[in-house]
């Protein structure tokens, strides 16, 4: 089976790993101040804040911004599903607009409708890896006053406008293990605001900036050194993963023909952590699925049922109707672009994908 994603474990993260084993430093430490710098670096920020993985990250974001009880956060239902869990963690409640069929994400265009004096923060999810229209949404942020916390949980080294994911406002990224750069599990926060950075260091870390002296309630959300070596490893390969999965969707853009196929604007640099098609016509996605998985290509489903509709989900915010999520999370399925596919594998996927 061509898995749907393969993460990569090298030497260099090997031996990365056997020197903290060695140096008997295990928690966060040195390793993880590297890892911080090199993210920040990368991400054309001024902070990076590591934490214990991507939901962890969203919800130390949204406290040091200070949402809470009573503030409403805009984000979009077709996503996973800790884009909408760190608001409601907060006490805020999510509000959700509806997405853009060819993008995915949010559709800048239904924001400002949903927007009432309650609003405090917009989440907009750079899904799959492709950045989402962050020129029309600071837009209307910069109009009504709100905050940005990008989940650029699927974006490590998206681009927009020449700007990395995570720079257009507070970031927050996931380094799980199938993600495009990883730890196995892992977080991160990006910032260019001295506070906020500060507050997401403090919130991850009991409230500490001198050891035992807690001056704001705060959690463990820490990493490890452990994570932290694998991570700064994985950046070295970032370059080379990017330009290996774009070269693989473009090949698949060009090759498929039977299903829709993502397309990606002019001035976004998608770094394709999923390559994803649309069944469209009410084909039924899972024959399709099982007919691709017995030819030996692995998919995912992401997601099969948009936020709103999830069951609590709809219990705590009620009925909403979201077309575009809600047909989407009906068509959509992954297929294989990791960095690791073979010209064969590259061959074998579109030709099993022509065959739906
Ligand atoms: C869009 C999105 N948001 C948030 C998360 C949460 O990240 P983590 O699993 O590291 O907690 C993920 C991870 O899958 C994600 O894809």
């Amino acid at each position: 089976m061509i898995p749907i994603s393969k993460p990569y474990i090298g030497e260099a993260e090997k031996a990365a790993v056997l020197e903290v084993l060695d140096s008997g430093m295990l928690a966060q430490g040195p390793r993880t101040a590297k890892f911080e710098e090199r993210f920040a670096q990368v991400s054309g920020v001024k902070h990076a804040i590591a934490t214990a993985n991507g939901t962890t990250a969203l919800y130390v974001a949204l406290l040091a911004h200070g949402v809470g009880p009573g503030d409403e956060v805009i984000t979009t239902p077709f996503t996973f599903i800790a884009s909408a869990n760190s608001i409601l963690f907060t006490g805020a409640k999510p509000v959700f607009v509806d997405v853009d069929a060819e993008t995915f994400n949010l559709d800048p265009a239904l924001i400002e409708k949903a927007i009432t004096p309650r609003t405090k923060a917009i989440m907009p999810v750079h899904l799959y890896g492709y950045v989402c229209d962050m020129d029309a949404i600071q837009a209307v942020a910069d109009r009504h006053g709100l905050t940005i916390v990008e989940d650029a949980c699927q974006a490590v080294g998206a681009a927009y406008g020449g700007r990395k994911a995570g720079s257009f406002g507070t970031g927050a990224f996931s380094l799980y293990a199938t993600k495009n750069v990883m730890s196995g599990e892992g977080g991160m926060i990006t910032t260019n605001d001295d506070t906020i950075a500060e507050r997401c260091r403090m919130l991850r870390n009991h409230g500490m900036k001198r050891r035992y002296y807690h001056d704001m309630l705060g959690y463990n959300f820490r990493t490890t050194d452990l994570h932290a070596a694998i991570g700064l490893a994985q950046m070295d390969r970032l370059d080379d993963f990017t330009a290996k999965r774009r070269a693989n969707a473009a090949y698949l853009n060009a090759h498929i023909e039977s299903v829709v196929t993502p397309k990606v604007k002019d001035g976004y640099g998608h770094v394709w952590h999923q390559y994803t098609v649309r069944l469209d016509g009410g084909r039924d996605r899972d024959a399709a699925a099982k007919q691709l998985n017995d030819a030996g290509v692995g998919t995912g489903i992401f997601y099969p049922i948009p936020a709103h509709q999830q069951g609590y989900m709809r219990e705590l915010i009620g009925d909403h109707s979201m077309p575009v999520a809600e047909q989407l999370a009906k068509e959509v399925i992954s297929l294989p672009v990791h960095p690791h596919l073979s010209q064969d594998d590259l061959k074998t996927i579109a030709a099993e994908a022509n065959k739906l």
